[in-house]
């Protein structure tokens, strides 16, 4: 590989020129307006406000209406299983499913996923226990996984990350071997496959996502699916405080529900989900042709064997690029694009998780070099291809400068994506 001043002392010698005009350092920004990751993507308007009447016109605001019913057969069918049990969000779908299954103790996980991850274990009392990831991946490493099974494991828990599934044979036949359930979070899952199979369809459940940055969305919005009969009924019971009939509380439970008017959006974005993975791909395409050749921004790739939505333009940023990946996002976010570096620093490194566990769990080599290295760019439907032949100039622009743009950044208090406010509708997350 070539590394950034390989790529400055080719024909041209680095001069002040190329660093002038950069946003970061007094020019003008190249966007007036942000481009962000994670903006909403909006289906058809018309249809939307046609549910909204209908579900007014009914006066059913919500407790499994005809609009959540459409959603959950929808997204079952989505997933190739048989039960879909619609929640108020991702991390209720999540918490839900964990005391369905009925886990406690110590359940593994990864380290390298949006914090509602081990939050929803421990949030019930039950200790996540991080497994390293395969770099390659990103997933959670099923040889990791093995290691850290004792007597107190009651789970495993993957998170296809990026919409890129987890090793899913070996992590059944670890959970197999062990007598354990297998769960995943598929979050950022749904629409893809593996070997062919959907996400959604594998391990004992996986639970879904529909926040407003996920390519399909319910404003906010999550999902329960599994093909175990008595798991999705154990799961809806919870989901509505125990209830199995008007005055019959059954289970401990909570209010787990999703509304209808997140339901009339989820149908509205499931609609138009082709087109969304459509722009994805041109998007991921542009981000391609664009990052070819740039030294030490490698753009992670996508099994083009599998169903994916790419919904996340994800880069490593490595130390061949002569700048390190908290100076690109600086440079980046100076010119209104606003680059986030996800998951960093790693759950592990989160509180409680950090304060609670033991110096063995603050051992994440891998995690922790790819929290250094990882930064998402904007894409989905508010991003256009000539935005993108912009962004991926700057990543150029802002290389082939390497160590003098480096040098020359303002140092402030605190990195960039941490010193300004989070922009409506995203979540420092992956998510
Ligand atoms: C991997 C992952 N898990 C869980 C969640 C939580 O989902 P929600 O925001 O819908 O509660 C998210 C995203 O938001 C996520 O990215």
């Amino acid at each position: 590989m070539r590394s950034a001043e390989d790529m400055s002392s080719g024909a041209e010698p680095l001069t002040d020129a190329r660093l002038t005009g950069l946003a970061v350092l007094g020019g003008a920004p190249a966007f007036d307006r942000p481009r962000h990751v994670g903006r909403p993507n909006l289906g058809d308007r018309d249809r939307l406000l046609a549910r909204i009447d209908g579900m007014l016109d009914r006066l059913w605001f919500t407790n499994g209406g005809p609009l959540v019913q459409e959603f959950e057969e929808a997204v079952a069918s989505i997933a190739g299983v048989r039960h879909c049990v619609a929640t108020c969000n991702g991390t209720l779908a999540l918490e839900i499913l964990i005391r369905a299954v009925g886990l406690t103790d110590e359940v593994i996980t990864t380290p390298f996923t949006f914090v509602a991850t081990p939050h929803s274990l421990r949030w019930q009392g039950i200790t996540p226990v991080f497994a390293d990831i395969d770099p390659r991946t990103h997933n959670i490493d099923p040889a990791q996984v093995e290691r850290l099974i004792t007597p107190r494991t009651t789970g495993i828990l993957g998170v296809h990350v990026w919409g890129r599934p987890c090793a899913v044979d070996d992590l059944q036949a670890i959970a197999d071997r062990h007598g354990l359930p297998l769960l995943f979070d598929a979050s950022h899952g749904l629409g893809c496959s593996s070997g062919g199979r959907m996400i959604g369809s594998f391990g004992a459940a996986e639970t879904f996502s529909f926040h407003a940055t996920k390519f399909v969305n319910a404003f906010e919005g999550g999902a329960i699916v599994t093909d175990d009969d008595d798991l999705a009924e154990r799961a809806r019971l919870i989901r509505n405080f125990g209830f199995a009939d008007y005055d019959q509380v059954r289970s401990l439970g909570t209010n787990g529900k999703m509304s209808e008017v997140a339901a009339a959006m989820g149908l509205t974005s499931l609609e138009a989900r082709d087109r969304f993975i459509a722009v994805n791909h041109q998007n991921y395409d542009a981000y391609r042709r664009g990052l070819d050749g740039v030294p030490g921004v490698e753009l992670i790739f996508y099994d083009d064997e599998e169903a994916t939505t790419r919904q996340y333009i994800v880069v490593e940023v490595d130390e061949s690029a002569g700048l390190s990946r908290d100076d690109l996002c600086q440079v980046l976010w100076a010119e209104n694009v606003l680059a986030r570096r996800y998951f960093y620093p790693g759950c592990h490194r989160a509180e409680p998780y950090v304060s609670e566990q033991g110096p063995d769990q603050l051992r994440m080599p891998m995690t922790d070099r790819l929290a250094a290295q990882v930064l998402t760019l904007p894409t989905g439907t508010g991003v256009s291809t000539a935005d993108i032949e912009v962004i991926t100039g700057l990543v150029r622009r802002a290389v082939s400068a390497g160590p003098a743009l480096a040098a020359a950044l303002p140092r402030r208090p605190g990195t960039p994506p941490a010193a300004v406010p989070v922009p409506p509708d995203e979540q420092p997350d992956g998510g």
